[in-house]
């Protein structure tokens, strides 16, 4: 049983105990019945205290009862409050911490509650695209207030308990602990005192009006719509805290029930529990346990001031560890902290950052020209040149001063690890760090774990990232990584539809409409269109028999980079984004199309999106069974994190499975026949073939 039943004197304590956060699974649901029972038929007891041990009063339901039965098992949470409401004997929630969902609907469902100062108090279920199930939408209002209580429902955000104690009127909080270390015993104290109350005070009973009436909720469901497009959940809290007011108690808990089971079965929800699992999936890797020992990393090194040393060394600096940079030459370094101040300075006069944060940032980096003195740094990031040679000659300088035990990353985002590993002698300590630009603003990191890296260094570099705040994913060796590698055959889809007919903004509308970020022109033009030129250049050494569309050379040729040259797919105006459709690059892309014979068609969104996204989920389906990746939902953390995937449609491969495999290998066979596209490429993955054909998903 993962709930403890001790008794104080005249007071019976039912504890939580199911660790990390209490969350509310079968085994303490069932806890806290018995433990009810219990207090209950003991007549020596005359009031009950439910709280939590460790970090948490209870952060809600059971992740890892997450869509399984278990989670609906009776006593389900329902019924484990309306045991609660029922006891003969007053019930005291003791709420510290965190106190959250489930967590949240169960003290709801106490007599009486009592918090600490500085918990965490929260109703998130909208972030997992749901609304709370348990009576959270009826009853929070009840005590809070409609509109305290709409707020937090709708945003998911925590609010600490001393904060929503001065809310006027508020009756969440019968008292307020004077610390954490007293709850305990004040909340014994508070038992007593309410011991032989009669009647107990249940929140179901207290009335709830807001004084507007109707035009509050017709007002609060345009704020929503504005805020929430693609998301159903957030209009439906509207909807249930209307009935809050406006419906019986019983009735507008069906109300919550009913919207709560819809939701379940909408794919945004889906999607958004998907990333909610994924992300923390994405930190376990599969034979490095989670009690491998790490290497402290307390100092970083950073290895050229561009554009990625740059941002990488601001990551290490927000949050408290020294960084070192080298450069070659005292202007670079200088040219890079410049950087890093404007990027700081932008964020203090925005109100982003205090000032005195700001020069304790500042005062953390240091930098130097000589690689001696690097050696005491516990990790040390490569951002040079992407040259091999470049990269031979850094690493071997590393190998020579870094001292025993110090890990050594590569940013690159080409070049072969195991390869760059092999210049040191030491290459278990070698590993890729890939960072996505911007380096102090993107989420995503790419691990690149090379043939030879030490568990240890796989285990402190995840953990590193975790302290820096990224979502790290780990991906072998190969051309690209993950992101890059399907990005590749996207990009090389985008091509062969303007052969065919299409404008560049056509597709970038198509693909932006489905939910992306930005259309792969736009793309392209944000991150320079040399970079896929350079790429494709190597290609048609390394696979003469490549197909692609020769448009993106020919408007590279024009030097047409993109925003950096001011001109694209698209023309830019200096300090400006906003893509302008060039009528020469359209008139180029119908010239080439003639020079090859194709007569132009009229290619439909559905079409565009289909090969787009299915180009990303044939190449991903080859990064799985190669075990680039170690699962599926690991390429969608990395599509979600680093290239504008929609959230809502929870990653290319979640996407994939909710389309169902069978018909997106039936799209790939009608992609096949198309004699302008690449027929090879469009052989489904003998892994998603296979799937398919077992009517499974990827994940
Ligand atoms: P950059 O050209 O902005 O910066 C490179 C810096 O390294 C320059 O300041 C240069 O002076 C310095 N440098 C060159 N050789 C050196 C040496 N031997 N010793 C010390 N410093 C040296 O390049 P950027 O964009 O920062 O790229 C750096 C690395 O990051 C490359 O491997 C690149 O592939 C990778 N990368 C770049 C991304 C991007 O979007 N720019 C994204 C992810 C990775």
């Amino acid at each position: 049983m993962t709930a403890e039943y001790k008794v104080h004197g005249d007071i019976a304590v039912i504890t939580l105990n199911n660790p990390p956060v209490n969350g509310l699974g079968f085994a303490t649901r069932l806890g806290i019945t018995d433990g009810l029972a219990k207090a209950n038929a003991d007549v020596a007891v005359k009031a009950v205290v439910i709280t939590g041990a460790g970090k948490a009063f209870s952060g809600g339901a059971d992740i890892k009862e997450f869509g399984s039965p278990k989670a609906l098992q009776e006593p389900n949470l329902l019924s484990v409050i309306l045991a609660v409401e029922n006891s003969s004997k007053p019930v005291v929630a003791a709420v510290h911490t965190v106190c959250m969902g489930g967590g949240l609907e169960l003290a709801l469902g106490c007599h009486y509650r009592i918090a600490e100062p500085g918990c965490s108090v929260a109703l998130p279920e909208v972030k997992l695209g749901l609304i709370p199930g348990a009576g959270g939408t009826q009853r929070l209002p009840r005590v809070l207030g409609v509109e305290p209580a709409l707020n937090m429902i709708f945003s998911g955000e925590p609010i600490k308990s001393e904060m929503l104690a001065m809310l006027p009127g508020q009756k969440l909080f019968d008292k307020m602990a004077a610390s954490a270390e007293s709850l305990a015993e004040e909340a014994l104290a508070y038992a007593r005192s309410v011991a032989d109350a009669r009647p107990m005070p249940l929140v179901r009973n207290l009335p709830c009006k807001h004084p507007l009436g109707d035009a509050y909720f017709q007002f609060a469901r345009n704020m929503v719509k504005g805020m929430s497009k693609n998301f159903p959940a957030p209009a439906k809290c509207v909807d249930a805290v209307e009935a809050a007011t406006k419906q019986k108690f019983d009735v507008g808990m069906a109300t919550e029930r009913d919207i709560f089971a819809s939701l379940m079965f909408t794919a945004e929800s889906k999607a958004l529990r998907h990333i909610f699992m994924a992300e923390r999936a994405a930190s376990k890797i599969p034979d490095v346990p989670a009690d491998t020992p790490q290497r402290a990393i307390n100092s970083v090194a950073v290895i050229g001031a561009g554009t990625m040393g740059g941002g990488i060394s601001m990551n290490f600096l927000n949050v408290g560890i020294p960084v070192k940079m080298l450069e070659m030459k005292q202007d670079a370094l200088d040219r890079g902290i410049a950087t890093i101040r404007k990027n700081y300075e932008s964020q203090v006069k925005k109100g982003k950052l205090k000032q005195d944060k700001y020069e304790q940032r500042m005062s953390l980096l240091s930098t130097t020209l000589s690689y001696d003195d690097l050696k005491d740094a516990d990790m040390v990031i490569e951002a040079v040149f992407e040259e091999l040679g470049v990269k031979e000659a850094v690493f071997k300088e590393l190998d020579r001063v870094m001292k025993p035990g110090a890990i050594l990353a590569s940013n690159t985002s080409t070049l072969d690890v195991n390869k760059i590993a092999s210049f040191t002698k030491r290459p278990e300590d070698v590993v890729g760090l890939h960072f996505f630009s911007p380096a102090n603003v993107m989420k995503l990191l790419e691990v690149v774990r090379g043939a030879k890296t030490a568990k240890d260094v796989m285990a402190t570099v995840m953990a590193v990232a975790k302290k820096i705040k990224k979502t790290a994913v780990v991906s072998g060796v190969c051309d690209g990584f993950i992101g890059n590698r399907m990005v590749e055959q996207y990009g090389r889809q985008g091509g062969f539809l303007l052969d065919e007919g299409c404008t560049p903004a056509q597709v970038d509308k198509a693909i932006e409409k489905f939910g992306f970020a930005m259309g792969p022109f736009r793309m392209g033009d944000l991150a320079g269109n040399d970079i896929g030129w350079a790429i494709r250049k190597r290609r048609v050494v390394e696979k003469p028999d490549m197909k692609y569309s020769k448009t993106a050379d020919l408007l590279c040729e024009k030097g047409r980079f993109g925003q950096k040259t001011g001109a694209g797919w698209y023309d830019y105006v200096a300090g400006k984004r906003d893509a302008i459709p060039n009528e020469d690059v359209v008139k180029m892309i119908e010239e080439h199309r003639k020079s090859l014979g194709i007569t132009p068609r009229k290619i439909s969104d559905e079409e565009i999106v289909q090969r787009l996204v299915y180009s990303l989920v044939n190449e991903a389906a080859r990064i799985l069974e190669e075990g680039i990746a170690s699962k599926a939902s690991d390429i969608d953390m990395v599509y979600l994190m680093g290239y504008g995937f929609p959230i809502y449609r929870g990653g290319p491969m979640n996407y994939a499975d909710q389309v169902g495999l069978f018909n997106v290998v039936q799209a790939m066979n009608r992609f096949a026949q198309n004699p302008l596209d690449d027929a090879k490429f469009w052989q489904p993955a003998p892994l998603l073939a296979k799937l398919a054909a077992e009517g499974k998903t990827f994940n």
